[in-house]
Order: C-alpha cells, then sequence, then structure tokens
C-alpha cells in the first residue's frame, strides 16, 4: 500500500519490553492509510559531542538521513525523574546539529507519553514539547496523550485493551490531519 506522508516513530525507551515500543507500534496499527509510521531507533546513538561533529559517527548520519527523510515526527516517551529520558534527548540534540543543518525544522510533530503511573508521563510530555518550540517543529497541541496505567494497556497475547484502543485511533486520525495541513504550507 502507498502512503502520503513517512512519519519517524522516536521512542524513549531502550528497554526491550518497554510499554512505550508497544505504543508505539499500537499506533502504527491504528494509523490510517495517510500514514506510514517507523519506528526510528536511538539505542546505539554515542552522545553528542560537538568535538565529534568533524567526523561524525556513523550512528550520528544514519539517524539525521532517517528524520530528514521522514514527513513528520511522533515521539512516544516514558518519564524519567519528571523529565524525559537522557537517551531522548541525546537523539534530539543529535539531530539538530551541525549548527544550521537541523535534521528536525518544519516537521510537523506530536507527543505521547506512557507510564505505569497515574500522571501519564505529563512531565515528560512537556519537556519534548518546550524542545519543539526551539527545534521550529509545529506540535499537535490537542489531544494530549498523557497514558498512564501503562502495565494493564496488553493482555498477555499483546492486544490493547478496549478502553484504550478508541482514544488511541482518535489521537493517530487528528495527527493525520495534522500532518497533512502542515505539510502543504
Ligand atoms: C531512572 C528512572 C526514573 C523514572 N522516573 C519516573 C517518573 O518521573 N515518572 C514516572 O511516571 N515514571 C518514572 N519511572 C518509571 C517508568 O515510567 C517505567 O520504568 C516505565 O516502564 C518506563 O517506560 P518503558 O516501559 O517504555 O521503558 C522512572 C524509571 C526510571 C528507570
Amino acid at each position: 500500500m502507498s502512503h502520503e506522508y513517512s512519519v519517524a516513530v522516536v521512542v524513549g525507551s531502550l528497554r526491550k519490553d518497554s510499554y512505550n515500543r508497544q505504543v508505539a507500534r499500537a499506533l502504527s496499527e491504528l494509523a490510517p492509510s495517510s500514514l506510514s509510521l517507523k519506528i526510528v531507533e536511538i539505542g546505539d546513538l554515542p552522545l553528542y559531542n560537538e568535538d565529534a561533529e568533524a567526523n561524525a559517527p556513523e550512528a550520528w548520519k544514519r539517524f539525521r538521513d532517517e528524520i530528514r527523510g521522514s514527513d513528520a515526527v511522533l515521539f512516544v516517551t516514558p518519564e524519567y525523574n519528571r523529565s524525559m529520558p537522557g537517551c531522548l534527548k541525546n537523539a534530539i540534540d543529535v539531530g539538530s546539529r551541525p549548527y544550521g543543518e537541523s535534521a528536525w525544522g518544519g516537521k510537523p510533530a506530536a507527543v505521547v507519553s506512557v507510564s505505569p503511573g497515574a500522571l501519564g508521563g505529563f512531565g515528560a510530555n512537556h519537556a519534548v514539547r518546550q524542545t519543539l518550540v526551539f527545534l521550529d517543529m509545529p506540535c499537535m497541541q490537542m489531544p494530549e496523550a498523557y497514558v498512564g496505567g501503562a502495565a494493564n494497556l496488553f493482555d498477555d497475547a499483546g492486544k490493547l485493551n478496549e478502553k484504550t484502543r478508541p482514544f488511541l485511533q482518535t489521537f493517530i486520525d487528528r495527527f493525520a490531519g495534522w500532518v497533512k495541513l502542515n505539510r502543504a504550507v
């Protein structure tokens, strides 16, 4: 099937059984046919160091190319200590450089935070949103997606529970509209 828009999904957890990764996969399955979601891996990115730009690591180049090649970006992240995990901030920083050559600029974005806790990663969600201002990425404001109770989202067979599915469906449908609107300008 051909899709109109490719969406780079950046997951802020490196954990094999990550709830966030599971939600990212669920969003990919629920996405309307206009969107094609693909997780862009961040676990191999060396910590950002400006001194390394002269001979940039292959993993940085691969990541920047994948972001540049996408039409939009969806961040799906846990909360660490009321903010975003270091691996995600590192990926954001890597993609933003070299100076003047940011891979992020202008790409429509949205943020989903997922936590086993009741607050649904609100702090992480807004930490990411704060960076999107400076990255010059138009971020979908509504619906907000603070997904709590992550340990109960999926059954043993990996099926998404029926209470959460309609919310994620609405979210990804609205995001498809947001991507279309912002790619048209
Ligand atoms: C260093 C660290 C800090 C954490 N801080 C928070 C926090 O501030 N808020 C929260 O809701 N959960 C916090 N957690 C718990 C995570 O939400 C939980 O580990 C979650 O499963 C991580 O997402 P994942 O399943 O996608 O890896 C923290 C976990 C770690 C490892």
